[in-house]
């Protein structure tokens, strides 16, 4: 089986080790469409198409199951794309494919519950005990997917989202360590200023953020755990494969990394959390 994921940039690359760990005999495609990123200030339509793209590369690369490994991508386009493109694309291809997301199991990890999990409302007003900060992109800030998706299953979490849109530009150019702290420093200050007191958890809802996670870990109170999103992806990819025995999880373990961008190796802040050099081919 041949496992695609999907990023504007180098972000996914959190998710595409957490995956390599998970299924190390599986063939891994990675793409990262550095030529339109970042996608966190685009148009919704304009996110759609970018991704819609991507899927359509990685699938003539052979991949069977697509991993949106953007939070972006997968709160913006995903439903759309598995609603109204996928299921004509896969008649045409004859095989089967599909794409899978992170908010689903990021939600699922974030309120311990099913995905399919329906409370029982009494149409009382429920206090919100538990607050999750989540630190995203504008463009998924703005599409409430965490609010909406959180609140639909408990109600007794309050949800703030806290959009950086300084951080993936910083990131794909590998800023230095001082100015990234900074940046984000004042973005937890800003949330908790918003809460007014230390969210229980937090979520980094962009997987560039994983990139610089030890600078979010020491910024935030530490009374606030981090949900890693790219293991909950992990682990729920190896349930969806359970359920899927048409994608078996053997392969050649061959690992590819395309980009739309400039053909080159990434930065220094991708090197040490990647430990080792990482080289994009061109796509
Ligand atoms: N890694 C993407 C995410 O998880 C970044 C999106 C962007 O390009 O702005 O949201």
């Amino acid at each position: 089986m041949t496992i695609g994921v999907f990023d504007s940039g180098v972000g996914g690359l959190t998710v595409h080790r957490a995956l390599v760990r998970a299924f190390p005999q599986a063939d891994f495609v990675y793409l990262a469409d550095q030529a339109n990123a970042p996608y966190g200030g685009r148009p919704g339509e304009e996110i759609v198409a970018l991704t819609r793209a991507g899927c359509e590369r990685l699938f003539a690369e052979g991949a069977d199951l697509i991993v949106l490994a953007c939070n972006t991508a997968a709160s913006i386009a995903l439903r759309r794309l598995q609603q109204t493109w996928l299921p004509g694309f896969r008649r045409e291809l004859g095989r089967p494919v599909n794409i899978l997301g992170l908010i689903v199991p990021t939600i699922e990890a974030a309120t311990g519950q099913p995905w399919t999990y329906e409370p029982e409302r009494r149409g009382e007003k429920v206090e919100a005990v538990d607050v999750i900060g989540i630190f995203s992109t504008a463009a998924t800030a703005r599409s409430r997917v965490y609010e909406i998706e959180i609140d639909k299953r408990r109600e007794d979490i309050a949800v703030f989202s806290q959009p950086c849109p300084e951080l993936v530009p910083m990131i794909e150019g590998g800023a230095p360590e001082a100015e990234m702290k900074a940046v984000i420093e004042a973005h937890v200050r800003s949330l908790i200023t918003r809460i007014g007191r230390p969210p229980t958890k937090a979520i980094l809802g962009c997987t560039h953020y994983e990139i610089v996670a030890d600078l979010f870990r020491d910024a935030l109170p530490p009374g606030t755990p981090l949900i890693h999103q790219p293991s909950a992806v992990a682990d729920s990819i190896g349930r969806y494969l359970e359920r899927h025995p048409e994608y078996p999880a053997g392969g050649g373990g061959q690992r590819r990394f395309l980009t739309t961008g400039e053909p080159a190796e990434q930065n220094g802040l991708v090197k040490t959390f990647w430990g080792a050099p990482v080289r994009f081919e061109v796509a």
